[in-house]
Parts: structure tokens; sequence; C-alpha cells
């Protein structure tokens, strides 16, 4: 699903999208739809049993037409834009079903798009990316996979590590307006409900090598937001959690919407000091016995300076303010 207009059966599928979505739990006929979107009902019978295989609960019945089930979670266009009402209007959205990494796929975008802000948003990631070159875990249909695309001017290299604790007070700010469950931020950037990860965030970003200015900056935001299937990979099962126990109602396109909204009034407008003190007021490590990684040192939390760096003491007493890395903390929640 795509803003960027690539021909005419994608137009008919997201105008027919949109036209179910709006008379959810009600009956549209063929014939309806046909005039609607001027079509043959040839057309609308194949539109619809496309977006059947694709999984969207249609319902179709005899003399009555088709109709669009309620509890249903679907990812879409239409709905991240309704749930973003007027925000982000001046932005590209694309909403694809499964692709490689939305980090991997938005940074070629950007090279081929003149580096406009734009968001990428997945239903699945083959080749999900994590932070040290792990992967990410990314089934279908129970995760929200995105990529933002942003372009702050005049960003220098230091500054460009903000994103990240922007984007997560922004993430647990949506996390909380979509569920009511209270996020914490595991530094530097996982998102923790009930004790659990459910979202993990990776930032990249280009310079310039003549202004040492950020080029572009890709905030990747991941979000376990139904248990999968299968459940957690084994590796996984002790730290991953998901968001919500059960299907509700568009959560995935609000949720996607939440985000979206909040870490763009918190990139573009935000004081940083407020931004920071939001950050650590969620934050698990504080005054905490964590693992330093790579290294395995045992250290205490002692406090986090205005960069939201860590100040930790390790066991031997020497002191450190940790800028970048990795902490393992025993989490008995
Ligand atoms: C981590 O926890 O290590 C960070 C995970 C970041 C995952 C997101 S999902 C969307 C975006 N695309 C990727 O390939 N990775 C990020």
């Amino acid at each position: 699903m795509s803003e960027g207009g690539k021909g005419m059966a994608e137009s008919t599928r997201e105008r027919l999208l949109g036209l179910l979505d709006a008379n959810r739990d009600g009956f549209l006929s063929g014939e309806e739809i046909a005039q609607a979107l001027g079509i043959s009902r040839a057309a609308v019978w194949k539109a619809v049993n496309a977006l059947r295989k694709e999984g969207y609960p249609i319902q179709a019945v005899t003399n009555r037409g088709y109709c669009l089930l309620t509890q249903a979670d679907i990812l879409s266009l239409q709905g991240v834009r309704k749930a973003l009402g007027d925000t982000a209007q001046d932005m590209t959205i694309d909403v694809v079903q499964t692709v490689d990494s939305t980090n991997a796929r938005i940074r070629a975008l950007a090279q081929e798009s003149g580096l406009t802000e734009r968001v990428l948003i997945a239903g699945e990631q083959t080749q999900g990316r994590g932070r040290r070159g792990r992967s990410f875990f990314s089934p279908k249909d129970t995760g929200l996979y995105m990529s933002l695309l942003l372009r702050p001017s005049g960003c220098t290299m230091q500054q460009a590590s903000r994103f990240t604790i922007m984007a997560a007070v922004a993430v647990c700010e949506a996390i909380e307006a979509i569920s009511g469950e209270e996020a914490k931020i595991k530094w530097v950037n996982d998102i923790h409900v009930r004790g659990r990860k459910v979202c993990g965030i990776l930032t990249e970003a280009s310079f310039d090598i003549e202004s040492g200015e950020t080029a572009f900056v890709v905030l990747g935001i991941g979000v376990n937001v139904y248990p999968p299937p299968g459940g957690f990979p084994q590796e996984l099962r002790k730290t991953a959690g998901a968001l919500l126990d059960a299907v509700q109602h568009d959560a995935r396109n609000r949720l996607a919407g939440e985000i979206i909204r909040r870490t763009l009034a918190l990139c573009r407008h935000a004081d940083f000091g407020q931004v920071a003190r939001a950050y650590r007021a969620r934050s698990l490590a504080l005054g905490r016995d964590v693992m330093v990684l790579p290294e395995g040192r045992k250290a205490h939390v002692e406090d986090m300076d205005d960069a939201c760096h860590l100040l930790v003491r390790y066991e031997d007493g020497e002191r450190a303010c940790l800028s970048y890395g990795e902490i393992r903390i025993q989490l008995e929640e």
C-alpha cells in the first residue's frame, strides 16, 4: 500500500479497503462498490478475493454483498492515516505486507527519493535487523515494524544519539495510549511492559563528511503487539513479551499513528532537556546492579546525566560514563 503511485491495481485495492473499512460490519453490495469505485462487478469480485487471500476478514453473503468484520487488526494505509488525523500529511507513508527490513528498505529509498522524510511500515520482516548485528524476530501479523526517515537540519554526529532517546519516550507514550500499560525503558532503547521487552529501537544515521552533520536519520521501531502463534523463539522466551493478549480493533494502525505523531512532535519541536527527564523517569536501570556488555563487567548504575548517559560504578570501584553500548539487568518483576 503505497502513496508513491504504483498503478491502477494498487489504487483499486486501496480504495476498496477504504470503502469497506468506512462501512465496517455493514454490507455493501457488489453493485454499490462497483459504482463507488467506477469498476466492473467482476473487478470488485476479483479485488475482494485478493484481499481475502491476504487475510482480510471479509464476509461475502449472497444478496447482501461484502462486509469487513470489526474485530480485525489489519495494518493498512487508510487505518494509519485515520489514526494520524492531520499529522504527517506532508509525509509519504508506505504500508507493505512484507519486506526484508524496513530500515534497509528506507535507507535504499532515501538514496532514490532525494531524502524526503517518509515512513515505511510492514506487517512482517524476513530479515529484521536488531542492534549490534543481531536479527529482530519479525513474524507476520502479530507485530508492527516501522522506520521513519528524518532529515534534521544542523544535527551533529553527537546530537544524533538524541533521536534514540526521543523515539524511546515517544514509543512509551504511544504504547501507554493504546494499551493503558505502563512502559519502561531499559537503556538504551528497549521498551518493557510488565517486565518483558515488547519493543526494540534501532537508530541509524548517515553523515555528510564535508559538514560533519547528519544527512538523514532512520528510526527503526519494532513492536511485538500480539503473542506470535508458535510462541517466541527459545532464545527470546525469558525476555520477550507482547503488548496485547488478544486482537483489538485496529490496534496496530492506531499504535503506528500514535508512534509517528509523538515521534515527530518530539523530534521536531521538543526541548531535549524535558525529553531527557521523561526518559530518566522511565528508566529501569537507575539504582540497579547491571552487567555492562560486551565486556561483561558488573556495575551499579549510580545516575544518568543530562544526555541520558549512564554513570556507573564497577565492582572494583572504577567509575565510568557510558554513552553507548548495552546493559543486562536481572529483572525479577
Ligand atoms: C533491537 O532491539 O535490537 C532493535 C530492534 C529494531 C527492530 C526494528 S523493526 C523495524 C526496523 N527494521 C529493522 O530491520 N529493524 C528495525
